[in-house]
């Protein structure tokens, strides 16, 4: 990220706690002091921790499989790492902070979830294999999300559309009755931008 913005590597701390480090090396530059920002740091901390913990996903069968060949670990997580990129998996926190833009503005919301049952796209950021009945994991993204935007002062009217499309679809038949109900990444693409990450480095 720092050779992509042109700016100098910035090196770890040994006082600094893991996440407290992974946010002074994306955003510190040696012009001036870094004081990590708590509210940020634990917000990180969260998304790390709500990604890590999660069993036999796509992109972790992807590296157990590309290992069971016998490859080099560094491969394996390469592996992974490419299956995490697409939409239906880790970049679904992109595909639905770009669906959220291109809704715009809350009075579109009843014409975009009419395409949805369509068929024509899907709704980004909603649905998941294995949590049928919620996903634990979006609550926390939530409430995280208000934490952040709170904390830098941010009025994102992404947000309001993102909260509607909720209501909408969490009262809507189609929804109820395939079980779809927001997941993770419907609410951490939100986050990661107000916190300053690029969205193309969200996977
Ligand atoms: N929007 C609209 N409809 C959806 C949907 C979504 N996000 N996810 C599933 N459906 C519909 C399917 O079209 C299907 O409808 P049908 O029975 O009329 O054919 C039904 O729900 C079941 O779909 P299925 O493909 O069996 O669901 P799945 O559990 O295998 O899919 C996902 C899981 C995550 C791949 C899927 O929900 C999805 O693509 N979600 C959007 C991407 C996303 O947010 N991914 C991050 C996951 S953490």
């Amino acid at each position: 990220y720092k050779y992509t913005v042109g700016q100098p590597y910035v090196y770890p701390k040994n006082s600094l706690s893991y996440t407290s480090n992974f946010m002074r090396m994306m955003f510190a530059t040696p012009c001036e002091e870094f004081e990590p920002n708590d509210v940020l740091v634990r917000a990180m901390d969260r998304i790390f921790i709500l990604h890590a913990d999660h069993e036999q996903n796509a992109s972790t069968s992807t590296v157990r499989l590309c290992g069971s060949s016998g490859t080099n670990p560094f491969a394996a997580i390469a592996a992974g790492v490419a299956c995490l990129w697409g939409p239906a998996h880790g970049g679904a926190n992109e595909a639905a902070l770009n669906m959220l833009k291109e809704i715009g503005s809350v009075e579109n919301i009843p014409a975009f979830v009419q395409g949805v049952k369509d068929k024509k796209y899907k709704l980004m950021g909603f649905g998941h294999r294995v949590y049928k009945n919620f996903d634990p994991r979006a609550k926390v993204m939530q409430k995280t999300c208000y934490e952040v935007l709170e904390q830098l002062g941010i009025n994102d009217p992404l947000l309001h559309v993102a909260m509607e499309l909720e209501k909408v679809a969490l009262s809507d038949q189609y929804f109820i009755d395939r079980k779809l109900y927001p997941n993770i990444d419907f609410y951490s693409g939100i986050t990661l931008r107000a916190m300053g990450f690029p969205t193309n480095m969200f996977t």
